[in-house]
């Protein structure tokens, strides 16, 4: 892979040189950028002798333009990396200035860009950094959390740059990323609310966070998302199209209105059952203490119709929460279902219910169950996009966004 590696003004600087070190042992190509800040602590010298490429310093000057301008450099990399990020520099480019090389082939860039900041306790706390790391969180720039710990300036806290291993692996998910870019991923999530009557319904304790979770990891690993939920207090995340229904009848047919899609994600809690006799007014309580006497009705299987549909997603993923027998009632749904992989879900006891962490098996087809016991939701998603992008990378096309949807598609 060929990283293209901004380095700027951090005591950190040192640790880029390792990281162009291990980077190469791993393979890639490495062509460095050294910022102004960035000489104050390292020289070119160093990071091109260790990268065995030229290091550029300079946007204006002759040489190096000539060689190699920015545009060529932005354009002739797989992945930008800013590691070390000063505080300084992410400010700049929050506001996009293009004064120095650095700047101007971010600007210039079409390629996934990561940055590791490195910064003071203090410095990475303040409102303004915080707000521009929001706002480059929304340009789409990939942030390689800070660790906590002790910093060259004598201060504990998060500011310490990641460790290289862990730089280096998020700018390699880049390749599992690249079999999910332009995928469509249609997902549901929360529950379903089944009315009662105008004021009243029936609904369940799903958070829709696991759902969230997904429709996150898919957007970021460059999918295009639809994300069909139902009621709950959670934000859209970033670049995910969200299409709010409330019953389970509605997210049947916002659903299907959203095929084609490659991937079917099933992780709503869809109310079984609708209330045949809702009523148009509020039910009143009655002088001789009677309560209303509600019908219900099955409602439309959304996972099963959708795996049997015409226009079946490539991969269909179901969720089964359960509280006991919980491998085998869960091989036995996505049998019934027809659903290529299962996640099985234990909600014993009341279990993973708006919680932030879980425990799962998941299942693909006949292989053995893969246990995630007690780990983050976010951990499910991202295993989950793994194992997409593995199922994606040896087969099949990109099937294309429903033009007739692109109109009402907004971004959040
Ligand atoms: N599901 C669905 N539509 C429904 C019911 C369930 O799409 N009307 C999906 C869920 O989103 C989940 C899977 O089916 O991916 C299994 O849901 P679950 O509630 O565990 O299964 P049920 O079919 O309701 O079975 P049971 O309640 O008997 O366990």
């Amino acid at each position: 892979m060929r990283i293209l590696l901004i380095m700027t003004g951090s005591i950190a600087a040192y640790k880029s040189l390792d990281f162009i070190r291990r980077a190469r042992e791993r393979g890639h190509v490495v062509t460095p950028i050294l910022t102004k800040g960035a000489q104050e602590f390292i020289t070119p010298l160093s990071a091109a002798s260790l990268a065995e490429q030229p290091a550029y310093t300079e946007l204006f000057s002759l040489k190096d333009e000539t060689e190699m301008g920015h545009i060529r450099l932005a354009r002739e990399t797989d992945v930008i990396l800013v590691a070390p990020a000063s505080a300084d520099f992410m400010a700049s480019m929050v506001q996009g200035r293009a004064q120095d090389l650095a700047g101007a082939v971010l600007l210039a860039a079409d390629k996934p860009v990561f940055v590791a900041p490195a910064m003071n306790v203090k410095m990475w706390e303040s409102a303004a950094n915080q707000r521009n790391l929001a706002q480059l969180k929304a340009d789409g720039v990939r942030v390689i959390s800070p660790a906590a710990g002790e910093m060259a300036c004598g201060e504990i806290g998060t500011g310490r740059m990641a460790e290289v291993q862990e730089i280096l692996a998020a700018v390699e998910s880049v390749h599992v990323q690249e079999s999910l870019r332009g995928k469509h991923a249609l997902i549901t999530a929360g529950p379903t609310h089944e009315p009662i009557d105008p004021v009243r319904y029936i609904a369940n304790q799903s958070s829709g966070l696991q759902g969230y979770a997904l429709a996150e990891a898919f957007a970021l690993a460059g999918a295009n998302v639809t994300l069909i939920s139902g009621p709950t207090t959670l934000k859209t995340p970033f670049g995910v199209t969200r299409v709010d229904v409330k019953t389970a009848v509605e997210m049947m047919d916002a659903t299907e209105k959203n095929l084609p899609a490659d991937i079917g994600i099933f992780t709503a809690a869809v109310a079984d059952w609708r209330v045949e006799n809702a009523g148009a007014q509020k039910f009143k309580k009655r002088e001789n203490g009677e309560p209303p006497v509600l019908r219900l009705v099955e409602n439309p299987d959304i996972l099963k119709t959708i795996a049997a549909h015409k226009n079946r997603p490539t991969l269909v993923v179901g969720f089964a929460a359960e509280t006991e027998y919980l491998e085998a009632y869960a091989r036995a749904k996505m049998q019934r279902k027809s659903c290529d992989w299962m996640v099985a879900t234990d909600v014993s006891g009341g279990k993973s219910f708006g919680t932030a962490t879980t425990s799962v098996l998941l299942l693909q087809g006949d292989a053995p169950a893969q246990p995630l016991l007690d780990v983050e939701k976010t951990a499910v998603a991202k295993q989950l996009v793994a194992l997409a992008a593995q199922h994606f990378s040896s087969s099949g096309n990109v099937t294309a966004f429903p033009s007739s949807n692109l109109s009402k598609r907004k971004k959040a």
